[in-house]
């Protein structure tokens, strides 16, 4: 074992990488964006400003955004091929397995060049942006037995990506709470998917498949999906006055109050607070759904239980409340966190071209000592 170096189980703590994407402040509940405060951008931005913020680091002038803008609705369409592909999917899969494997395949159209090359790195982060939308919507309705739509040209991004989901054009205050959604999970630091994609990207590979590799890690239950059990629990919960025997038992039984806790926040996630804002403005337009008055009941609950330990709801615990009124299916909320956090992915690609130094990182060996060849006749 090396000497001086102890074991770090998850990199706990440990800076891996050194970044000028996103700051999160755990303790005072603060996220900036290329130094951007949240609520700032959930306020005045848009999900595509903020993505082109995070790769670009600017704010981009009104004729970037314009041909940003324009780049994306141009590129939305998907290949023949690859819908065709989806097709062969089994209709039980799980939409991000189907996820993962389209957003790979797209490395097979577009050439590996140079990725030094600024109009390369400009068309990959493009063609990501304005496919992945594409690709959840046809995947949602090939496995309900029909042909995807095509996107609408006269519609803006989050408006088209529900109207190719729903096959109805939304509203335009849904379209726009849902623009805010994807903008408040574009980007959170270096979380797990963000550095599987840091990682693949530091071999020089496509952003495809660096982007296949965050999908596939931003799958994990422990990870993605966390809005989905959300749901579940306050289905299970089922009364406001059931909150607090709920939490009693969970906790007893040693279970983890899904939507609750961070490795960072030590205070409820700022993207939280803003959520549960964005709820209560679907719910004063579109009507209320009950499972809000289980959410509030739960959280408040949870304040004596968990509060002191520093547990507080995070970006989970009111986003499904979110999707579900805006009709988005249960099992494909992760799916829309992939649509959202490929902007963080491929602003952290754009930024481990620069730093240009393979992760390797060393181990402390825990195996068996050097010992001898042992015929297999001798074995037992
Ligand atoms: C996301 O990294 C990111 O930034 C992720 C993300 C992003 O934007 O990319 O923010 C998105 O993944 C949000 C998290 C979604 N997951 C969930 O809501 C699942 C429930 N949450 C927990 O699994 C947990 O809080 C984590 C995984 C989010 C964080 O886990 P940590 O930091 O590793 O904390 P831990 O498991 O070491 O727990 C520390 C203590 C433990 O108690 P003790 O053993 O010390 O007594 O806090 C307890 C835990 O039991 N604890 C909880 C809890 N989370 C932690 N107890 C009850 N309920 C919880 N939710």
């Amino acid at each position: 074992a090396r000497t001086g170096i102890e074991l770090r189980p998850g990199l706990d703590g440990v800076p891996a990488t050194q970044s000028a994407i996103c700051d999160i402040d755990g303790e005072q509940g603060l996220l900036t964006y290329r130094g951007y405060p949240m609520q700032d951008l959930a306020a005045n931005s848009s999900f595509l400003e903020t993505a082109f913020l995070l790769i670009w680091g600017e704010l981009p002038s009104r004729d970037q955004l314009a041909e940003f803008e324009h780049a994306v609705q141009m590129h939305r369409r998907v290949s023949f091929r690859v819908r065709d592909m989806m097709k062969c999917f089994p209709a039980s899969g799980h939409p991000m397995d189907a996820l993962q494997s389209s957003a790979a395949s797209l490395g097979l159209f577009y050439s590996r060049r140079a990725i030094d090359d600024p109009q390369y790195v400009y068309d990959a982060v493009v063609r990501l942006i304005a496919k992945i939308p594409t690709m959840v919507a046809a995947f949602q309705l090939i496995r309900k037995g029909q042909d995807p739509i095509q996107p609408r040209d006269d519609l803006a991004y989050s408006a088209n990506f529900l109207y190719m989901l729903t096959e109805r054009e939304p509203d335009p205050l849904a379209a726009r709470i849902f623009d805010r959604c994807l903008m408040l999970h574009a980007e959170h630091s270096l979380n797990a998917s963000t550095f599987s994609a840091r990682v693949t990207a530091s071999t020089l590979t496509d952003p495809y498949a660096v982007v296949a590799s965050a999908v596939g890690t931003l799958a994990g239950p422990l990870h993605g999906g966390a809005n989905e059990d959300v749901l579940a629990m306050l289905e299970e919960v089922g009364t406001a006055e059931n909150a607090g025997a709920y939490l009693d038992e969970a906790m007893a039984a040693k279970r983890k109050i899904m939507g609750f806790g961070h490795r960072e926040y030590k205070v409820k996630d700022p993207r939280a607070v803003i959520l549960q804002a964005l709820v209560e403005e679907m719910f004063a337009r579109f009507g209320h759904d009950e499972l809000y008055d289980v959410a509030v009941a739960i959280e408040r609950e949870a304040e004596s239980r968990l509060g002191p330990k520093g547990i507080y709801p995070n970006v989970d615990f009111y986003s499904g409340l979110v999707y579900r009124k805006l009709g988005i299916p249960r099992d494909l909320f992760t799916p829309v966190f992939a649509i959202a956090r490929v902007a963080g992915w491929l602003a952290h690609w754009r930024e481990q071209l620069g730093a240009n130094r393979i992760f390797r990182p060393s181990q402390i060996y825990s195996g068996s000592q050097l010992r001898a060849w042992m015929p297999i006749d001798e074995r037992v």
